[in-house]
C-alpha cells in the first residue's frame, strides 16, 4: 500500500477518493469504500428530505468506529449561494462532526472555519491556479484538481497541464487528480504528473452497489470517450454527459435569452437557482429506468470501463494494477 501525505491526513491506507456524484452516491457504497480502505464520499444533496443527512450522517459515524475501518468517509458541499440547502446541510455536517469536506463551485472559507474547528479536513475542488491561490489563502487543507476528461462539471485543463503547476506552486499542500481515471495505470501517471492522490467518480457508476437504471450503467459500457459531451444545459457550468440522442436534441449551449438571464445582473442569481433546480429534477428522471429523456453524467473513463462490479472489487483491482505498475519500472 501506498503511503503518504494524504493517506497520513485522511487516515485512509490507499490515497484514493471515491468522488462525490449527484444522485449517484450511496451509503452502501461509501461503507464499501471505507472497508476497502479509501474514502468514500457522497454530495449532501442526494440527501434532501427531512432528516435523511442525518441518518446517513449517522450510520456512517458509527461505521467508522465500530468496523475498524481502514478507511473513511466524507461529504460534498457545493458552496454557491444558489444552493439552497448549503447552510443547513453545513449544521448537520458539523454537529456530526464529519471528517471530511469536499468544497465545490464557490467560496470555502466558511466550510474550512467550521471544519478545523473540530479537527476535520477540507480538500476545494479547483480547476485552475487562480482558483487554487485563494483556496490556499483561506487555509485548505488539500486541492482536488478537477481535470478537463471528469465525469460532471470539468475543468478547462488537462491531469498535464494543471497537475505540474500545482506541484510547483503549492508543495506543500497535496493534490488530489480527479478527471478520466479508470486503471491503475491512469493512477500511476497521476502520481508522476505530481498528485498525491486520485479521485475517481464514473467507474463507480458501473459498481452493483450504484443504484442507478441499468440503461445508465449499459450505456457507459458501450461508450468511447468520443461520446463524452461538454454540455451547460444542466447546471449552467460546463458538465461532461454521455452524448444520447436527448443530449443532441437539447443542444450543448444555452439558448441566447438563457444567456442573457444567466448574465444580467438583476436576473442572473435567481436564474442559475432555477437552471440548477431544472437540471437537479432533468437529472433524477434520467436515473429512473424507462426514461427517455437520457441526461447521463459521466466522463471519459468510460473508454476503460468495461465491467459491472462490486465496489470493493474494483477498488482492488485499481490498486493492484498500480502496484503492478510501480513493481515493473
Ligand atoms: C454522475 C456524476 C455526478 C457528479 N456529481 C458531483 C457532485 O454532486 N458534486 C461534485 O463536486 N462533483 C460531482 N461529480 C464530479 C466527481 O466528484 C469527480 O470530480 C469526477 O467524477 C472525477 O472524474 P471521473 O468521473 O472521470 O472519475 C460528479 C461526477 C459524476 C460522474
Amino acid at each position: 500500500m501506498l503511503t503518504n501525505s494524504v493517506t497520513e491526513q485522511l487516515k485512509i491506507a490507499f490515497p484514493m477518493i471515491m468522488a462525490p456524484m449527484f444522485l449517484v452516491s450511496n451509503e452502501e457504497m461509501v461503507k464499501s469504500a471505507m472497508d476497502s480502505g479509501i474514502m468514500g464520499t457522497f454530495p449532501t444533496l442526494n440527501f434532501r428530505h427531512e432528516n435523511e443527512l442525518v441518518e446517513v450522517l449517522q450510520h456512517l459515524n458509527a461505521h467508522l468506529q465500530q468496523t475498524d475501518s481502514k478507511g473513511c468517509y466524507g461529504v460534498n458541499l457545493i458552496v454557491q449561494k444558489t444552493n439552497v440547502y448549503y447552510q443547513n446541510h453545513l449544521r448537520i455536517c458539523v454537529d456530526n462532526r464529519v471528517p471530511f469536506y469536499i468544497t465545490s463551485l464557490g467560496n470555502p472559507k466558511e466550510v474550512i472555519v467550521a471544519a478545523h474547528a473540530y479537527g476535520a479536513k477540507v480538500y476545494c475542488d479547483v480547476t485552475d491556479l487562480h482558483f487554487a491561490e485563494k483556496c490556499a489563502a483561506l487555509g485548505c487543507d488539500g486541492f482536488i484538481a478537477v481535470c478537463k476528461g471528469a465525469g460532471g462539471h470539468a475543468g478547462p485543463y488537462s491531469m498535464q497541464e494543471l497537475l505540474p503547476l500545482l506541484h510547483q506552486e503549492f508543495p506543500d499542500i497535496p493534490t488530489i487528480a480527479a478527471g478520466g481515471i479508470a486503471t491503475g495505470q491512469n493512477i500511476a501517471k497521476a502520481l508522476a504528473l505530481g498528485a498525491q492522490g486520485v479521485s475517481i467518480g464514473t467507474r463507480f457508476i458501473c459498481s452493483e452497489e450504484a443504484k442507478v437504471s441499468n440503461d445508465y450503467k449499459q450505456a457507459i459500457l458501450h461508450s468511447t470517450k468520443e461520446d463524452i459531451v461538454l454540455t451547460t444545459r444542466l447546471s449552467g457550468t460546463p458538465s461532461n454527459v454521455i452524448n444520447t440522442e436527448y443530449v443532441q436534441r437539447i443542444g450543448l449551449k444555452q439558448n441566447f435569452i438563457e444567456h442573457f438571464l444567466s448574465n444580467h445582473p438583476k436576473t442572473k442569481k435567481y436564474f442559475k437557482m432555477f437552471v440548477q433546480f431544472r437540471g437537479m429534477k432533468a437529472l433524477e428522471k434520467a436515473i429512473i429506468p424507462g426514461n427517455y429523456k437520457n441526461i447521463w453524467v459521466a466522463g471519459t473513463s468510460v473508454q476503460d470501463i468495461h465491467d459491472i462490479k462490486p465496489c470493493s472489487v474494483l477498488i482492488h483491482r485499481l490498486i493492484e494494477e498500480y502496484e503492478q505498475v510501480v513493481a515493473t519500472k
